[in-house]
């Protein structure tokens, strides 16, 4: 097949990860016989520094055009006191809107051989295998009025919902639970705040049409902490933005290091895939970063974005097979650089892929 994705490396260690990630996309295609078009366009810092603005019309038209969106990262502490629509993340957040991808999975799951790489207990991780459905474009992200008074005295923003939002991206969290374990937990704040009382209203309403999937609500502040006490009772966990935002951070340390962790940022056209890392500016230009999240979102970038399936699946195989193999960068106790690490798991998908392909 014929696909055009749209790479987006952005600032930091963004161009790193990116460029690792595809290289391993490119190694699927050749072993899969597929012809993927890559089309670099600036974002974040990087397009500012270009152009001026961090997300370029010229950007914004490739992304739409695209069949699918990888991305790097945003972020640049040249640009902290920058105002809001001229920084990095603007971009971001400006790019899930126009794309419309409302839907964000962060998968996070234990890999064989990293029991001991993080802050938990290893015997805490036996069978952690949980997914976030982050909601990504409402809540207090996107909410106006926002704004900081012109004395500086005060700022504010606001935390809205509708029922559609909530309903749609309930439904995709009982739809992915039915592919996993068949329980979803719905993590708000319903003793505080109204938009949680709704959002718990309409996810129960939602569950009244997936008998065979258990719903239980959580309390955020208490799903942070059930979080590190026992990762592992949780299969699917869906929260509105920025409660998703922090625990998606929060999943990275229990399975290890938050540069494992993929995501994939679904609507109604071209998906949005990238680490749920940073920029990691600290990190930069060493060739020490961890490529495995930005190669995991590669794979979401195959299944979800371009549907193929067991593309994905040998991307996968090969990730696991290399981490379960020792290769890794160093905060994964590893020994490797980031592109080592990209040419170790390219030259799997090879090895792998050969049993399947017909
Ligand atoms: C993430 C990031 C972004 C977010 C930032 C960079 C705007 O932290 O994708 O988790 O807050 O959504
Ligand atoms: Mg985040």
């Amino acid at each position: 097949m014929k696909a055009r994705i749209s790479l987006l490396p952005g600032d930091g260690v963004g161009p790193e990860v990116t460029a690792a990630a595809a290289q391993t996309i490119g190694a699927v295609a050749r072993r899969f016989g597929h012809s993927f078009e890559l089309r670099t366009f600036p974002v974040g810092g990087a397009a500012v520094r270009e152009s001026g603005v961090p997300l370029p019309h010229t950007t914004l038209d490739a992304c739409r055009n695209s069949d699918a969106v990888l991305l790097g990262a945003v972020g640049d502490p040249a640009f902290d006191t920058h105002p809001p629509g001229k920084r990095p993340e603007a971009a971001l957040l400006t790019l899930r809107r126009e794309l419309g991808v409302y839907a964000n999975l962060r998968p996070a799951r234990i890999y064989r051989g990293l029991e001991a790489a993080g802050p938990l207990k290893p015997d805490l991780l036996a069978g952690v295998d949980l997914l976030i459905v982050r909601e990504l474009t409402g809540g207090l992200y996107y909410g106006t009025p926002r704004g900081l008074d012109a004395d500086g005295s005060a700022a504010h923003n606001t935390m809205r919902y509708s029922r559609d939002e909530v309903r749609r991206i309930a439904v995709r969290a009982f739809e992915h639970a039915r592919g996993r374990r068949r329980r979803v937990t719905s993590v708000d704040k319903a003793n505080v705040l109204e938009t949680s009382r709704l959002w718990r209203a309409v996810v129960s309403e939602i569950a009244a049409g997936y008998p065979d999937v258990s719903l239980d609500h959580m309390y955020v502040d208490n799903c942070a902490m059930q979080l590190v006490r026992e990762p592992a009772r949780f299969d699917v966990i869906v929260t509105e933005n920025m409660f998703g935002d922090i625990l998606s951070d929060e999943a990275g340390a229990v399975v290890g290091s938050l540069g494992l962790l993929p995501s994939a940022s679904l609507g109604d056209g071209p998906g949005l895939f990238e680490p749920v890392h940073g920029s990691a500016p600290d990190l930069a230009g060493r060739d020490v970063a961890n490529p495995i999240g930005a190669i995991a979102s590669a794979a979401m970038l195959l299944r979800y974005g371009i549907a193929l399936p067991d593309e994905a699946d040998a991307l996968d195989h090969a990730i696991d097979e290399c981490v379960a193999a020792g290769v890794g960068t160093p905060d994964i106790n590893g020994r490797m650089t980031c592109s080592q690490v990209a040419s170790a798991i390219a030259e799997r998908v090879h090895a792998i892929s050969s049993i399947s392909v017909p």
